[in-house]
């Protein structure tokens, strides 16, 4: 894919991310920030994590921070903002990048839940207007969902799946603007079941995590659940759904268990408990232990890749 110019809105844990991983495809980034301690941090994160994965650190080289939101965009092919989950805030900035890119700029939301639909709506040219969901962090996780709605256009969703795929991520094409995407509506189909076995006391929560980690968990990575269908049969996921669907949690709001945690002050790590307890230890321990198995596999994917 030809060099492109693009400017990342936000420098926060996704912002500094996506910017290293289009920055390592050879591309030229401008990053922007309203707070200027976090675009003034940007390359240094950048540089540490392309030190700490063996990664061209010439990349950072690409890396240009902005502060003004007018210059960053202006040159730009693609704008991509990663500014916090607000959706009055992302509609008035779309409505402001617009007043400074040219016509054929296409823009996209990082948002994690948000319909892309709502906050694009307002724009004047809402062809060139979609949704790219990347997963924390960038530049670890492969995959990013490629959002379309009802008014982008062909040449845009083209241009974001082939820059990312370009980019060394893996692209999945949402074909529509539902809330959650793909993986977030899967994820939490799987955290609604888990927290109501902890509220009908089937089970305690250390339980819930051991049943999925030690086992279809192990097999997750490299098997999806319609693979898994077909591998044991359509009959027999018919036969088990026919008994097991009835039974599971399918209830249309937040678990009144979550409610009641979040208003004892039981925030998970924040707090010191959640589900379960956590002491700093335990949870840098945690923290470190996903980020080297995330690590471990980037680096198993591009040995077999080349
Ligand atoms: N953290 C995740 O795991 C994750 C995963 C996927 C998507 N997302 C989504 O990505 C977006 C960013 O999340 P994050 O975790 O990077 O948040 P963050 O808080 O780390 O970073 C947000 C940054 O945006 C900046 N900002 C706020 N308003 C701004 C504005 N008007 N102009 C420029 N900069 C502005 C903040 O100063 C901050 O540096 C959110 O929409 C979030 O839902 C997050």
């Amino acid at each position: 894919m030809a060099k492109a110019r693009i400017a990342v809105v936000g420098a926060g844990l996704m912002g500094h991310g996506i910017a290293q991983v289009f920055a390592l495809a050879g591309h030229d980034v401008t990053i922007t920030d309203l707070v200027k301690s976090n675009l003034d941090s940007a390359r240094a994160r950048i540089l540490a994590n392309l030190n700490d994965l063996g990664d061209d650190q010439q990349a950072v080289e690409r890396v240009a921070p902005v502060a003004d939101l007018a210059a960053a965009v202006r040159d730009a092919d693609y704008v991509v903002e990663a500014v916090l989950e607000d959706l009055s805030l992302k509609q008035k900035l779309f409505a402001d990048i617009e007043k400074h890119v040219g016509p054929n700029t296409i823009l996209a939301s990082n948002t994690s839940v948000i319909p892309i639909t709502k906050i694009m709506e307002g724009l004047a040219r809402r062809e060139r207007a979609l949704g790219t969901h990347w997963w924390n962090p960038p530049f670890l996780v492969p995959l990013v969902e490629i959002i379309e709605t009802e008014w982008t256009s062909p040449k845009t969703l083209n241009f974001a799946m082939t820059l990312h795929a370009a980019a060394g991520k893996m692209p999945a094409h949402v074909k529509k603007d539902v809330p959650g995407f793909i993986g977030n509506r899967l994820q939490h189909a799987l955290w609604r079941e888990a927290v109501a076995l902890v509220e009908q006391g089937i089970c305690d929560a250390e339980t819930v995590d051991n049943v999925i980690k030690a086992a279809f968990g192990r097999r997750l990575a490299v098997l999806g659940p319609l693979e898994n269908a077909d591998m044991v049969g359509t009959d027999l996921t018919l036969a088990i759904h026919k008994t097991v669907l009835p039974d599971i949690d399918s209830r249309r709001a937040p678990s009144p268990y979550l409610e009641k945690l979040v208003k004892e002050g039981k925030l998970g790590f924040k707090s010191g408990e959640g589900f379960r307890k956590w002491s700093s230890e335990k949870q840098s321990q945690l923290r470190s232990k996903v980020l080297q198995h995330l690590k471990k596999a980037r680096a198993e994917d591009t040995n077999s890749t080349s």
